[in-house]
């Protein structure tokens, strides 16, 4: 017995010590964490249930059966955060690079398996040279393996990717299907083909970093949701932002008990709206003033700027905000900011996560650009994903909401369950003066008149007043009175039931 558990002992050591302490010093010399001290600062202490340490890798081609490392380059297992259960698993780059073995490949399906059984969310730290290139297609089946898996948990299991090293080729598709991408400052980097390749083909000269890393996905592509500075503020990061999911699609997400309370009236929301209606505003301001205790976790806040995205609280429930940002391209709707929001409303409620919009909203963006990139089909991404979600939409408009943006920003029309105004508030089909200059063409060549038919427009119609008489709008709301408001409706709206008709699943205008 006592030969037995000495052997265990050394397999365990053999396995925690992966690569070797030389190449355990280069990762630490890149400023990198190990896979096992990841895990240890993403979960709670002395939570980590580790599985698979034994498996190996079956390769024998190119030496490489007499080089076999227990784990294969990857921490698999599960643990808590705050108390509660997630998958998780670990690239370990000090062996073979992280690259993905069939073995490698096998141990992640396991806990994705897992995870799907029992709902919970799956974490991935992805930290790897892609497809162990000794196995050649058994490596690729195990890609594919980890993809199914990827697709069948999705809006079934909250499914998170942080980037903490290579991520490169068809590896980045893993991460691409989840739900969240998360990324390290100057030491993590996503690309389907590496700058070698493009230089190549393209006869760009792109570095690393240019092409692929945090600074270029969190702003110009947007397929990195944050990035942050190191992998121990990346981890406790995360930490906080589970915080906001429910475990599975079948789940509320965790209530949050706060002292901020839901009455709590803001009197300066009175005065944030400038008088003339062509200046800008702070959007966030209004955000960080209504829900709870100024905390708000932002998606993508450097790209797709003209629209606000993140989780809150109001009430100590979770919820997904979506806003306009006037001081960002006026907050116009273009293709960027609808993917951005749309992506974002699915992922709300495939979650049962209300969602709260603010609008201020001129319309979409007009242009040859915008049209050639094909604004009408990914314009309607944002339409499907507010008119399919059935979890509670509570829209405030604060001041324009104008045209087909009127429309997709959480309607009545699209079953937006209460929908306020601000007294500011302007819905109408477009903006007083486009209006008068289509409709009085004659008009054109006398200002006088011009102004005159411009002010008979906005007083008539830019207002919340005729959306109002309609019932199109639920209330006319004082602004420092929304927190009250929104935290009531979202009370009321607490058990509300709503189901789509039963279809195979909608054709999202891809
Ligand atoms: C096997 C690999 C490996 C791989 C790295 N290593 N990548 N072993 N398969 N894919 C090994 C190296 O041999 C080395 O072993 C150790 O990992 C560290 O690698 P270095 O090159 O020394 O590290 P670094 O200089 O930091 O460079 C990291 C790297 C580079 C940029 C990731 O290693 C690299 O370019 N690797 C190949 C990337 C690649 O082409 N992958 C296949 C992509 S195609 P020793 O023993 O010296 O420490 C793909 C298809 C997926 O992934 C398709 C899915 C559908």
């Amino acid at each position: 017995m006592q030969e037995i558990i000495q052997q265990l002992e050394q397999t365990r050591r053999a396995a925690e010590l992966g690569g070797g302490q030389g190449r355990i010093d280069a990762q630490h010399g890149k400023g990198k964490l190990t896979a096992r001290e990841r895990i240890e600062v993403l979960l709670d202490e002395g939570s980590f249930e580790e599985w698979d340490m034994f498996v190996e890798h079956r390769c024998t081609d190119f030496g490489m059966a007499d080089k076999k490392i227990p784990s294969d380059g990857v921490v698999t297992g599960y643990g808590t955060v705050n108390g509660r259960v997630v998958f998780v698993y670990s690239q370990d780059f000090t062996v073979f690079g992280g690259s993905l073995s069939e073995a490698h490949a096998e141990k992640i399906c396991k806990i994705m398996d897992q995870a799907i059984k029992v709902g919970a969310p799956v974490i991935g730290l992805n930290d790897s040279g892609g497809a162990r290139i000794q196995e050649g297609v058994a490596s690729l089946g195990g890609y594919a393996e980890v993809f199914q898996r990827n697709v069948l948990a999705s809006g079934v299991i909250p499914q998170i990717s942080v980037i903490m090293g290579p991520c490169a080729g068809g590896a980045v598709y893993s991460p691409a299907m989840t739900d969240f991408i998360f990324m390290v400052r100057d030491s993590s980097y996503m690309f389907v083909t590496g700058p070698d390749v493009v230089k190549t083909v393209t006869h760009e000269e792109v570095t690393a970093e240019e092409l692929g890393g945090a600074g270029t996905h969190s702003t110009l592509s947007g397929v990195c949701d944050r990035a942050w500075d190191n992998d121990v503020e990346t981890l406790l990061m995360v930490r906080r932002f589970i915080n906001y999911l429910p475990a599975n699609n079948r789940e509320r997400p965790p209530f949050r008990p706060t002292p901020d309370r839901a009455d709590r009236m803001d009197m300066s929301l009175d005065t944030l709206i400038p008088d003339n209606p062509n200046q800008p505003y702070d959007m966030k301001e209004l955000i960080y003033k209504v829900v709870d205790d100024c905390d708000f976790c932002e998606l993508q806040p450097n790209h797709a700027q003209n629209i606000i995205v993140g989780f809150a609280r109001m009430d100590g429930q979770p919820i997904g905000v979506v806003a306009n940002q006037p001081s960002v391209l006026a907050g116009c709707l273009d293709i960027k900011s609808s993917i951005k929001a749309g992506r974002f409303v699915r992922f709300c409620d495939a979650f049962n996560i209300p969602i709260v919009t603010f609008v201020d909203v001129p319309g979409f963006m007009p242009g040859t650009a915008q049209e050639y990139g094909g604004i009408i089909k990914h314009g309607a991404k944002l339409l499907y994903a507010y008119a399919e979600a059935t979890v509670p939409k509570v829209t405030v408009i604060t001041r324009k909401a104008y045209g087909g943006a009127y429309d997709v920003m959480s309607s009545k029309h699209l079953r937006g369950d209460v929908n306020f105004a601000w007294p500011t508030a302007e819905i109408a089909v477009m903006g007083p003066k486009g209006a008068v200059e289509i409709i009085f063409r004659e008009d054109m060549k006398d200002p006088q008149r011009i102004a005159e038919r411009t002010e008979e427009y906005r007083r008539k119609f830019a207002n919340p007043f005729i959306a109002g008489a309609r019932g199109y709008i639920d209330d006319v709301i004082t602004p420092h009175s929304t927190r009250k408001r929104v935290c009531r409706s979202l009370a009321m709206l607490h058990d509300k039931e709503l189901t789509n008709p039963w279809r195979k699943h909608g054709n999202l205008p891809l």
